[in-house]
């Protein structure tokens, strides 16, 4: 039987984790698995009610003012008030303030200029200031970078031989250069050179090549990279990140993300995806039926996988996927940016509005 989409719980799970969010108290059961990470939470937490166009469910200044609190002198962002800072973290500060339209509340070449100083002579990145390298970071940095600049046009699948991408004071060939060094001879991409292939960090290094318009760098045009992602597709529907480990509902996110920006959606059984996610909603709620009067007070929220407890992350990356896919009147949603399409227009409209004024 085709499963239901839970929009009302999920508005529901997602508003009580926000307030907890930003709570300084205690953390409860929902908040033990976030402890630390609550800048990125809240991002998980107000992408979701955004592509739920639930934003009136967002405490809009309370939330602008906590993240501000979580700046550091150096520019960059802690994971809370009081932490210390973190190029994921700041990547999240600036996600937030986008979607929020306030960008304008920070000195953003001051934290361009952290972002910056954490790139290494090889074109790597660093996580802080301990020296942890992974291409994640890259990630951050390049999407960071783009958002403080503007979004540029054009950034995903196509854009052969296209010049690189400009990004404020880092340097971009060496950035692309790094991360073409992790591609490996699957056609994946791993943490590092000569690391294993795992779907999180091919998610990260598309998006890398994709916003410094680099995709024309990948092996075979793309073709190994595509089928190694399509075979991550499992008989539930669902994918997993790597070779046989069990699906799991983020990976709808960064397995078909990296799909759509190299232009092979159509690898896959986007329909069969579509019900591994909906059969990842809280196990509550299965039976329940909006007539028999889901309240606010539902559980709501996704789970990894069936039958698991919800948290955010998952929650998030169930209707990030399910907006790649353009279903239950979810999204749209840019896969590089990993924000609304409409935080993204409005990116540009604002970079074309500098460039005339410059
Ligand atoms: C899997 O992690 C996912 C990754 C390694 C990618 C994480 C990417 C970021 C944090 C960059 C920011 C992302 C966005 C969308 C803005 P895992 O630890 O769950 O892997 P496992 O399944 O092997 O445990
Ligand atoms: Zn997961």
């Amino acid at each position: 039987m085709l499963k239901e989409f839970y929009r009302q719980a999920h508005v529901a799970f997602l508003s009580r984790h926000i307030d907890l969010a930003m709570d300084g108290r205690t953390p409860t059961f929902e908040l033990w698995f976030i402890g630390h990470k609550k800048l990125s939470a809240a991002y998980w937490t107000v992408g979701a009610l955004f592509l739920l166009s639930a934003e009136e469910r967002i405490p809009r200044e309370a939330l602008i003012e906590w993240v501000l609190q979580c700046q550091h002198e150096s520019g960059g962002f802690g994971g809370d008030v009081r932490q210390d800072p973190h190029l994921l973290f700041t990547l999240s500060a600036v996600q937030i303030l986008a979607m929020l339209d306030a960008l304008h509340r920070v000195d953003r070449d001051h934290i361009a200029r952290y972002v910056a100083s954490l790139q290494r002579k090889d074109g790597s990145f660093c996580g802080d200031a301990w020296g942890e390298v992974d291409t994640r970071f890259s990630y951050a940095a390049a999407l960071c970078l783009s958002i403080l600049r503007g979004a540029s046009e054009g950034s995903v699948a196509g854009g052969c031989a296209a010049p690189l991408a400009t990004l404020p004071y880092v340097d971009v060939p060496a950035m692309v250069d790094f991360v073409m060094r992790c591609e490996n001879f699957d056609g994946g991409f791993g943490l590092v050179p000569g690391a294993e292939s795992h779907a999180g960090q091919i998610f990260c290094c598309v998006g890398t090549l994709a916003l410094c318009g680099a995709l024309h760098r990948l092996r075979d045009g793309g073709d190994a990279l595509g089928l190694w992602l399509a075979a991550r597709q499992m008989h539930s529907g669902g994918f997993n990140g790597r070779p046989d480990k069990l699906h799991d509902v983020c990976y709808s996110w960064w397995v078909f993300s990296a799909l759509a920006m190299i232009g092979r959606t159509h690898w896959v059984d986007a329909a069969a995806l579509e019900q591994f996610i909906l059969s990842c909603q809280d196990e509550l709620l299965l039976g329940a039926h909006p007539a028999n009067g889901i309240s606010d007070s539902a559980p709501g929220g996704i789970a990894d996988r069936p039958g698991d407890q919800p948290d955010a992350f998952h929650t998030f990356f169930g209707i990030t996927g399910l907006a790649l896919m353009g279903k239950h009147g979810i999204g749209p949603i840019d896969p590089a940016y990993a924000l609304p399409m409409s935080v993204v227009q409005r990116l540009r409209e604002s970079n074309v509005q500098n460039k005339e004024s410059d």
